[in-house]
């Protein structure tokens, strides 16, 4: 059988335990390999001024964990200048926060072809290679420009905007070009398949057939994998944590009493639209006074990215609001919106989920969210809460069933709270059982078998090698 080699950027090592803001990726790569085994390669999350040269994996289970340091020149140009502050808030279509420098841009290629001339050592002829998100774009070219004639997948986690918008980065079609070195490249919606297919041909020349897409003599596949969740594990995760009443659920959600509870969780990320959905909930308060007292928002949000400017202006900025916005409208004895900026165990997080009768998930922009599909698998079949999803989110693609808005519409945003606290039984459960019948047919498994068996089936002639 074929070993699965998975490499990504953020690697979550089991004895790291739960607590961590890892976002989506993580998590769903941690169920990916656990079912399946592999090897996982990427950063350890540690800066050492000198890293190993080699590495020596370390087995846990099914997986071998490989993880190299970065240095603290690399964590600066590669990480936090290139890939979070050109890449990232580019694919989520902020051109104004964008900010490039050749420096990041050397780091950023430096990165991946230290990643390429360390795996290289660890890979074996049968290998399939998965690479994961715009951290290692130029991954495939750098392994390939090394000899490397594995079938090689890459999977990008976050949007992919239309050709306008990606050409404005300098050296956009040098980067999109190396695309081509993959066989197969998933991403999460048709949309952003459209979006990436149109700037290999506007950027990089290349010839397009149907999915397929043709630079010199490489072909890649694009096509659409909406990424899913293990949503039997969470579901049971949801029921148990309620039972037991854990700690982190008791001290959240008994201040609350019997108020009701309307919940988002997200990274500290701008993309999330966390400031817009404070404002939306305090506008849902002025204009419906009656709920003033009877409901709660919290807001959880651990911190991500804190060197990273933009990142840090969102921290001062939603304690502001959410500052300004309790003043305002809150009582001696109840508290409008928490925001609680700290990370929660999964199992925590499952059951304040299933006790909110809203789950607001507002992104601006987002691939796909994952927080929308643990919020449903969480829910309590018999009384289940109402999801309300923005329509920029990849997870609105399928999750017709929940109230889906325009983030950038307070007012829109306002009423459909409104809409959810006073929704009926009958179609919360209607609505519920769509939704959760949408998650469990396309859940993590579902992904991972899709993907590599779309990958490990393709009829490409290996042996292309990307010329220098
Ligand atoms: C998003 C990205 C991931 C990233 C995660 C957390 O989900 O798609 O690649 O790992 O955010 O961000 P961080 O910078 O902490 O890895």
């Amino acid at each position: 059988m074929m070993r699965l080699v998975v490499v990504s950027n953020r690697v979550t090592m089991p004895e790291r335990g739960e607590k961590v803001a890892a976002g989506g990726l993580a998590v769903a790569l941690r169920s990916a390999l656990e079912q399946h085994g592999g090897l996982w390669f990427g950063w350890s999350g540690a800066i050492s001024s000198e890293p190993a040269a080699t590495m020596e994996p370390v087995k846990h289970g099914k997986v071998s964990y490989a993880v190299t340091d970065l240095t603290e020149a690399e964590r600066q140009s590669y990480y936090l200048g290139f890939a979070n502050r050109a890449l990232w808030p580019l694919m989520h279509y902020r051109l104004g926060l964008t900010e490039f420098t050749r420096a990041d841009y050397a780091g950023y290629l430096g990165v991946n072809r230290r990643f390429a001339r360390l795996l290289i050592p660890l890979l074996k002829p049968d290998d399939i290679i998965w690479i994961h998100d715009y951290h290692l774009i130029p991954l495939a070219a750098e392994l390939r420009r090394r000899g490397v004639t594995n079938r090689i997948g890459y999977f990008h986690h976050i949007p992919w905007p239309p050709a306008e918008v990606f050409g404005s980065l300098p050296f956009s079609s040098t980067l999109i070009s190396t695309m081509t070195a993959y066989d197969l490249i998933g991403l999460q919606t048709q949309n952003d398949v459209a979006n990436l297919i149109g700037g290999l041909v506007a950027l990089s020349g290349a010839r397009r057939e149907g999915n397929r897409v043709r630079t010199g003599q490489r072909e890649a596949v694009v096509q659409a994998f909406p990424i899913g969740i293990d949503v039997e594990g969470f579901r049971k995760l949801a029921q148990a944590s309620v039972r037991a009443a854990t700690q982190p659920v008791r001290a959240t959600t008994a201040p609350l009493g019997s108020r009701k509870l309307v919940i988002g969780v997200d990274r500290l990320d701008y993309s999330k639209g966390i400031v817009q959905r404070l404002e939306a909930f305090g506008t849902f308060l002025r204009n419906h006074p009656e709920h003033r007292g009877e409901v709660g928002l919290l807001q959880i949000a651990p911190p991500s990215r804190s060197d990273v400017p933009e990142y840090a202006e969102l921290d001062r900025m939603s304690d502001e609001v959410a500052g300004r916005l309790n003043a305002a409208l809150g009582e001696f004895d109840w508290t409008p919106i928490r925001v609680v900026k700290k990370a929660y165990s999964r199992s925590a997080l499952a059951g304040l989920y299933r006790r909110a009768q809203v789950g607001l998930v507002t992104p601006m922009r987002d691939g796909m969210n994952l927080v929308a599909k643990e919020y449903v698998a969480a829910q309590n079949p018999e009384d289940p809460g109402v999801l309300v999803l923005s329509r920029f989110a990849g997870a609105a693609q399928q999750l017709g069933e929940a109230l889906i808005v325009n983030p950038f519409d307070t007012h829109e945003v306002a009423e459909a709270i409104r809409t959810a606290l006073a929704m009926p039984l009958s179609e919360r459960r209607r609505r519920f059982e769509r939704l959760y019948a949408t998650i469990s047919s396309t859940d993590i498994d579902w992904w991972t078998s899709r993907y590599l068996a779309a990958l490990s089936g393709l009829d490409i002639p290996s042996g292309d090698i990307v010329p220098p």
